[in-house]
């Protein structure tokens, strides 16, 4: 059995010496080591032997075993280290190639546009001012001068949150940007009651409502709402900034106009629309007529004024709330809304 032993050891050594490569080594192990190889019969066999041998035989059988195992690695290691060799000697390594571009990300078109208005109001004197999107139907409409039943809310169907023992007061998803004239108003007037000092603001953010959602309108949309309030503010100072921000937007020949219009929180109201380059006036499936509203605007109603602690008597000002994926739309060409925040990359990899 030794002599078996022997020569197990001595021609599995030979036979690893002379592999070359990584897939042969593995036939060697299955053979050499394997469940059924040799070796593994002669420990299969130790039982049978007499009591005098099994103890030589099952040292030797360890040795083999281990001294197989030992040059295995070995081996491998050696092979693995050529074959690595080898191939970096043959491939070549072009260090003159352009790495991979890594994809950058970009501006969404409806940050950019919002970006590019707080540029432009920033030049004609407006601070950003920020507002809650969970708001209460107090802000929303009733400081608004939208009491409770008032059928202009009928614009603006809405999600309510359910929130127990509010009455009157849900809480609702805001529906315009205009309650954070009302929250402004009220943090600047705070500083001197008295005698609060002017407010010049435009305030960005999301809006919802329960639309009919096709190409010019989404359930969930940007507004930025703008609010000028001081001694002495006319319609003309709005109708000025405003067809000012549409010259700065789309250039000195760009066609505008104001409908009367209403809304519960201004008096006069109206609705400011800008000609749709879509269809260079004709009328298109985004635009009315030729015309593309991009917000409302007016004068803020006395009541607004009081609620949000300006004496009406002594105070006026003016407010408008915009679309900016309309003017988005304009600005590049888009002629469905919905491709604002459908995600597609084909879409959003144009701007
Ligand atoms: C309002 O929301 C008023 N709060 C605007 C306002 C502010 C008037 C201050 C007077 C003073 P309106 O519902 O018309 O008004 O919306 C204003 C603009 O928001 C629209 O002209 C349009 O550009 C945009 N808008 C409104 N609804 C949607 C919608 N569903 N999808 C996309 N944009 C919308």
């Amino acid at each position: 059995m030794l002599d078996k032993l022997n020569e197990i050891e001595h021609s599995a050594l030979e036979g690893l010496a002379a592999l070359e490569n990584e897939q042969d080594l593995e036939t060697w192990r299955v053979a050499n080591l394997g469940r059924s190889a040799a070796l593994m019969q002669v420990f299969d066999g130790i039982g049978t032997l007499s009591t005098e041998e099994r103890p030589e035989v099952g040292k030797r059988a360890n040795q083999v075993k281990n001294a197989l195992e030992t040059a295995f690695t070995s081996r491998s290691a050696k092979i693995r280290q050529a074959t690595l060799k080898r191939e970096l000697d043959q491939e070549q390594l072009d260090v003159s190639l352009p790495g991979r571009r890594i994809p950058r990300g970009r501006l969404h078109p409806d940050t950019q546009i919002l970006r590019e208005l707080y540029r432009i109001f920033g030049d004609m004197g407006f601070q950003v001012f920020r507002s809650r999107e969970v708001e209460t139907d107090e802000f929303n409409f009733q400081l608004l001068n939208f009491p409770v039943g008032h059928p202009a809310r009928d614009m603006q169907d809405t999600y309510f949150i359910e929130a127990e023992g509010r009455g009157d007061n849900p809480l609702v998803l805001r529906t315009h940007t205009s309650p954070g004239q009302i929250r402004s108003m009220r943090m600047f007037s705070a500083l001197n009651p008295d005698n609060p000092p002017p407010v010049r603001i435009v305030l960005p953010g999301m809006c919802y409502r329960y639309e009919q959602v096709d190409a010019r309108h989404e359930t969930q949309f940007d507004q930025i709402e703008g609010l000028a309030v001081g001694p002495g503010i006319t319609f003309s100072d709005l109708k000025g900034t405003l067809s000012d921000l549409a010259r700065r937007l789309f250039g000195q020949n760009v066609r505008t106009r104001f409908r009367a219009s209403f809304f519960p929180f201004t008096e006069p109201s109206a609705e400011f629309d800008i000609e749709c380059f879509l269809c260079a006036g004709k009328g298109c499936t985004v635009c009315s007529a030729g015309w593309l509203e991009i917000g409302g605007c007016g004068m803020v109603h006395p009541v607004v004024l009081d609620n949000g602690g300006y004496d009406p008597e002594r105070y006026t000002g003016y407010a408008f709330g915009l679309g900016p994926q309309r003017i988005a739309m304009l600005r590049y060409g888009i002629n469905d809304i919905r491709y604002f925040w459908d995600n597609n990359l084909r879409f959003l990899e144009q701007f």
